[in-house]
């Protein structure tokens, strides 16, 4: 039996849930302290998941808990100087994204981490949906042949309520370079390279809008072309006004083309199947249409269950967590987290925009 590592917490916001209920339910973590300035939201978060103090100070807690892991889970603006203390204190660090404002800060906190010898980590998480790895798995096995092309599209109606909504009391994401669509561009970064490794950085034009023009909103659509290096096309796509709300994800190779929906999870992989090329688009559409019935089953239970979109970091807090104990290398690696970064940047770069 491994020792639990000794887990903390700081940031008992919206996204703390998912990481403290994987915390509370793992034989690999003991959550020994949650931070948070406000004192209320840190005891409720102690309460409820059965931390062992509440702190308002997230220096305080790092001296007196002395945590092996910390999860920084605060606004993206804090990341940097929050994870930098915790590396020095001698913590390994998974962070929310984006983990930096900048490649190169990002890069000065990988040299910091790499200098106290501990982990750092960017929450990848969608990159660890079923879905996501499944597509990865048809990729790798050549199912879908060589990959040409790839789209991830986001759509959420951000203007129609919520807190990004919220003129009384506006979103911090408001305040990032790309607005709100900054909070999301992150995830469609890393899933763009996950399977459109090659991307050529001198290769990519972003559109970004504002249809409705109004103050609170920087941008509410984003439309970006990426060519990859050996002429592959990737596009990602994020709007506040396509409906319904998805975030779907097609990846086209020249034998055949994977998607799926992330916020309403099925697989469709369209290919040449065994009856040959007059039957193939017949079997494709009965095997498709089995898994499309079979998803809305399974989507109606974890409606009913109450379940989120956020199984691919459950997945991922597991192999991370499995790693640490272990040493072994982590599921996320310099590579993802530096070019992650450096799309990000360059979807921004004034020279880029369309
Ligand atoms: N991976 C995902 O799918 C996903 C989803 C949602 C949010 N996020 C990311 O998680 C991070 C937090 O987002 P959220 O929606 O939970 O935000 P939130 O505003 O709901 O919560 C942030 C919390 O951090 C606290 N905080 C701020 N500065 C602090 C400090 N110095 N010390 C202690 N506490 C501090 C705030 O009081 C607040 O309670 C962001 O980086 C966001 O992009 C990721």
């Amino acid at each position: 039996m491994t020792a639990a590592l000794k887990s903390a917490v700081i940031g008992t916001g919206v996204i703390s849930k998912q990481h403290l209920s994987f915390l509370q339910e793992s034989e690999l973590a003991n959550i020994v302290g949650v931070c948070d300035l406000s004192p209320a939201a840190a005891s409720y978060a102690a309460n409820t998941f059965g931390a062992a103090a509440a702190y308002t100070s997230y220096t305080e807690m790092l001296e007196k808990a002395k945590p092996d892991v910390v999860h920084i889970l605060t606004p993206p603006k804090t990341h940097f100087p929050i994870a930098t203390d915790c590396l020095q204190a001698g913590s390994h660090v998974i962070c929310e994204k984006p983990v930096a404002p900048s490649y190169s800060e990002f890069k000065d906190l990988w040299q910091v981490s790499q200098a106290c010898d501990r982990i750092l980590i960017e929450d990848h998480n969608y990159r660890f949906n079923s879905p996501v790895r499944a597509i990865k798995n048809w990729v790798e096995d050549g199912t879908l042949g060589d990959i040409q092309d790839v789209e991830i599209r986001i759509a959420l109606n951000l203007r129609g309520g919520g807190r990004y909504a919220d003129k009384n009391l506006p979103s911090p994401s408001h305040k990032m370079p790309a607005g709100v669509i900054h909070d999301f561009i992150t995830h469609l970064s890393y899933l763009l390279l996950e399977f459109l490794p090659d991307i050529d950085f001198n290769r990519i034009s972003a559109a970004w809008s504002n249809h409705a023009k109004d103050d609170l909103f920087k941008y509410d659509d984003l439309d970006a072309l990426i060519i990859g290096v050996g002429g592959t096309h990737g596009r990602l796509r994020f709007s506040c006004y396509t409906a319904p709300d998805c975030f779907s994800i097609t990846v086209r190779g020249n034998k055949g083309y994977a998607e799926t929906d992330l916020f309403q999870p099925y697989l469709r992989c369209v290919k040449p199947r065994s009856g040959g090329q007059q039957l193939s688009p017949l079997v494709n559409h009965f095997v498709n249409g089995w898994s499309l019935m079979s998803a809305s089953a399974r989507n109606f239970k974890n409606k009913v269950m109450q379940k989120t979109p956020y199984e691919g970091l459950h997945y991922l807090l597991g192999q991370t967590y499995q790693a640490v104990s272990a040493g072994q290398t982590p599921p996320i690696n310099f590579n993802d987290m530096a070019r992650t970064s450096q799309l990000v940047e360059a979807l921004l770069a004034e020279k880029n925009r369309l």
